[in-house]
Formats: structure tokens, C-alpha cells, sequence
């Protein structure tokens, strides 16, 4: 299968490329089995704050998972957020983790910058490119700032962030970045918000976010390159529908499926029970919410 093509397919044929994140291992199973079950494409992937924070162990752990359980034709395998400075303001060694991705068989991988000012940013974007381009992967990186992951960023409640449009990708800005880092698709941040990690909030719903449809279309006809959406867990659906109409060609999910999975195993002591409940929410999500379900054999030609 060849990533690039199938997010450009999706691109042109207003399809969405949904991504799953796996903080839990467990759940590599019943998400490969929904993804293959719709016949839809479906990207498995895991973020540095997953093995970090959560219990995906390694990047290199969930690539053995996902040989195991892939199902080819329908899973693509993508490194999430290998944040330059990290969320806890850490300087994080990146290039190595994104060299260990490529040499574990990520067929993507992304590079977030997107803490750093914009010339660090594409600086640091332009380097990691160079390394997945040389071992032919595509790469995704972040311009603006998708809130969420910030505590102090929690504090502020949604409607403010979104009437402020605080942290949305700039158009310019957008412009100039694609052209000298060379990334292949962008997160671009357009209302969504990324589902908390902080442990008095890892339970709550999160809020029902908005899109800035009118933005995504300019940044799609500006860049002519796929967007990439992040925090796709709680936007309201005719936002979705209109985002993707407008551009975005992949979607992040991560809360919508680490809740079911987190609370079926605090209430039944099951894991079993637990994957069950990661597979039933991940069909629902990719029927009736997402509406891929059947896209594979468009997506793949
Ligand atoms: P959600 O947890 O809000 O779905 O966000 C996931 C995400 O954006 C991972 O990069």
C-alpha cells in the first residue's frame, strides 16, 4: 500500500484517512479488526506521549503489535506527535525516534514543531524531512496550535479559544512553511482541541468543538497538500462533514476510543471486554461518523 497515494486519493475524492491512536496495546486488535471489518483505510498510530504517559511501552512494541494484527489492504502504520520541545517544555531528541520509526517499518511519520517559533519550526521540520524522504516515507507536520495538551492551555474555556481563533494556522505562515520544510501533509489548527492527558480530566468529555471550515479551504487552495486534523475526538458531526468537503484528508482519533477502553476495564476487570467495547465504538465511528466505511478499494487504486 502506499501511504502517500492513499491520503492524496482521499485528498481528491473527499475522503478522510482516519488515524487511531493506541495508548493502550490491548487495543491494537479490535481497532485492525473494525478498520478491516468496514473495509475502510485506517491508520494505526501511536504518539511519543503514549509510550511516555500511557502504556504503548514503545514505538518499536506497537510496530511487533501491529505485524501481528495488521490487515493489509485496509491498515496503514503512522508515527504520531514526535514533539521537537514537548508538552512538558523538554527538549526531546527527535531525529533519533523518527530514525528508530523508519527502521521499525512506519509507513509516515510526523515531526511537531509547532512549539517553537515558525523559523524553528521549519527548521526542524526541513530536518526530519530529509530523513523520511531518504527512506521514502511521507511526513506530516504541525503549524499552530492545537490546544489541549497544555494544562495551563485547559483553563480556557472553549468558546473563547474558538470566537479568539487563538493558536489557528496562519495562511501565510502556511504558505511559507510547506515551501521551505518540505512536509507532505499538514495539521493545521482550525477549532479542534487535543483530548486531555492530565489525570483529573482523562475521563471527562471533551468539549464539542467547531471547525473553521472557511480557513480549511483556504489553506487547502493556498497549499494544494492534504490537512491533517488533530483531537477528531467530540467536533460536531456537520463540522466533520464540512471539514473533510474542505480539505482535511486525515483525522486523529484518540479519546473517543481510550475512554470506552479505559472505563469497560475499570467496570468489568476484562480486557477482553475492554477491546470488545474499542471494536463496537470504532465501527460506529467509522460508519456513522466519519462515513468511510467501504472506501478501501477507492482509496487504494
Ligand atoms: P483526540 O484524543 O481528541 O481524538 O485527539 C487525538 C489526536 O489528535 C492525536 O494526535
Amino acid at each position: 500500500m502506499d501511504t502517500q497515494k492513499i491520503v492524496q486519493n482521499a485528498l481528491a475524492a473527499g475522503y478522510v484517512v482516519p488515524a487511531f491512536n493506541i495508548p493502550h496495546l490491548p487495543m491494537m486488535e479490535p481497532i485492525t479488526r473494525a478498520v478491516a471489518d468496514e473495509k475502510s483505510i485506517g491508520m494505526i498510530q501511536v504518539a511519543r506521549l503514549e509510550w511516555e504517559k500511557f502504556e504503548a511501552e514503545s514505538l518499536e512494541k506497537v510496530a511487533e503489535l501491529y505485524g501481528k494484527y495488521k490487515k493489509p489492504g485496509y491498515t496503514l502504520l503512522h508515527l504520531d506527535h514526535v514533539p521537537v520541545v514537548d508538552e512538558d517544555h523538554l527538549e526531546v531528541d527527535y531525529l533519533s525516534i523518527i530514525r528508530r520509526a523508519l527502521k521499525a517499518g512506519y509507513q509516515s511519520v510526523m515531526v511537531d514543531g509547532s512549539r517553537l517559533p515558525l523559523e524553528g519550526n521549519i527548521a526542524a521540520t526541513k530536518a526530519a524531512a530529509e530523513i523520511a524522504h531518504a527512506a521514502g516515507v511521507p511526513i506530516e507536520a504541525e503549524l499552530g496550535a492545537v490546544m489541549g495538551h497544555e494544562t495551563s492551555q485547559q483553563s480556557i474555556p472553549y468558546e473563547e479559544i474558538f470566537a479568539g481563533k487563538m493558536g489557528f494556522t496562519k495562511v501565510d505562515e502556511a504558505v511559507r512553511f510547506v515551501k521551505e520544510s518540505g512536509c507532505d501533509w499538514l495539521s493545521v489548527a482550525v477549532g479542534s482541541v487535543h483530548g486531555a492527558i492530565a489525570d483529573n480530566l482523562l475521563d471527562k468529555k471533551k468539549p464539542a468543538a467547531k471547525l473553521d471550515i472557511q480557513r480549511i479551504a483556504e489553506l487547502r487552495s493556498a497549499l494544494g497538500i492534504p490537512l491533517v486534523l488533530h483531537g477528531g475526538s467530540g467536533i460536531v458531526e456537520s463540522y466533520i462533514t464540512a471539514g473533510i468537503k474542505a480539505g482535511i484528508a486525515k483525522i486523529n482519533v484518540g479519546t473517543e476510543l481510550r475512554q470506552p477502553y479505559e472505563r469497560a476495564l475499570r467496570e468489568t476487570g476484562s480486557v477482553e471486554a475492554a477491546q470488545e467495547s474499542v471494536y463496537t465504538r470504532c465501527r460506529e465511528l467509522i460508519r456513522d461518523f466519519l462515513h468511510t466505511a467501504g472506501n478501501a478499494e477507492i482509496l487504494n487504486k
